[in-house]
């Protein structure tokens, strides 16, 4: 277990190549993230991976209301993004989700990952969401966002990007799982070297529903596509 350093995805060939190769692959209708931040980490390499394509819509998912004017000023040059204030899932799941966390009560040493809030992950996390999330204001945001999101457009093969808060990575990806069923649908996920997904990861690689497109341990990322054959 290691302290965690960065926010943003990094930047790299070998990431924006995956994220083509899962857009060829998956043809998505629409493009769903969790996370935004400042719109220049994931939701930068989502749009130029998209290049001149134009899915139907594109909605990115930030809890701090701060932050997503921020994100709204540096994407700019991409209006058609929706950047919705909210919380991808329900603040109380998400609560009892880290209160009851055996991953992060039992923290194995032996796992090479990083943690926030050593040596309390579970404390911390907690603190953020009953804290509010992202500073001023987040307490009010609106609640499962991904509940609504993700059945509405569970049939137009959507790319999924999931980089919110450490603590609730891996319930959103079970989220997402349990909403999109059977339905063909990419995921993105940031942190995989991370509590956040490294759980995710370890799901994705043991269920055969899932094609890894490309994934790097060292960058933190995994591109991969369900139920597609
Ligand atoms: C690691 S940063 C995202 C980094 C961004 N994806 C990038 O690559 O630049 C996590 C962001 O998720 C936001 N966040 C945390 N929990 C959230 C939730 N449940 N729903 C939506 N946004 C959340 C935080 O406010 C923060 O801005």
């Amino acid at each position: 277990m290691k302290p965690a350093e960065r926010l943003e995805v990094p930047d790299t060939g070998r990431l924006n190549a995956a994220l083509c190769a899962a857009l060829d692959r998956l043809d998505p209708q629409v493009v769903i993230e969790s996370g935004t931040y400042l719109g220049t980490g994931t939701t930068r390499a989502l749009l130029r991976a998209l290049g001149a394509r134009r899915p139907r819509r594109f909605v990115t998912i930030e809890v701090s209301a701060s932050l997503l004017r921020q994100a709204r000023t540096n994407l700019a040059d991409a209006p058609w993004i929706e950047c919705v204030w909210g919380m991808s899932v329900r603040r109380e799941e998400a609560i009892e989700f880290v209160k009851n966390d055996p991953f992060l009560r039992e923290l194995d040493p032996n796992i090479d990952i990083f943690v926030d809030f050593l040596p309390d992950p579970a404390a911390g996390y907690l603190a953020e969401l009953q804290g509010g999330l992202g500073g001023e204001s987040s307490s009010d945001a609106p609640d499962g966002l991904l509940e609504q999101l993700l059945p509405l457009h569970a049939e137009d093969r959507p790319l999924v990007a999931l980089d919110s808060a450490g603590g609730v990575g891996y319930l959103e990806f079970r989220e997402t799982v349990r909403l999109l069923g059977e339905n063909p649908y990419g995921l993105f996920l940031d942190d995989i070297n991370h509590v956040k997904h490294y759980r995710s990861k370890l799901h994705i690689e043991a269920d055969p529903a899932f094609t890894v497109v490309d994934t790097s341990w060292d960058e933190g990322w995994m591109v991969a596509l369900a139920n597609l054959r």
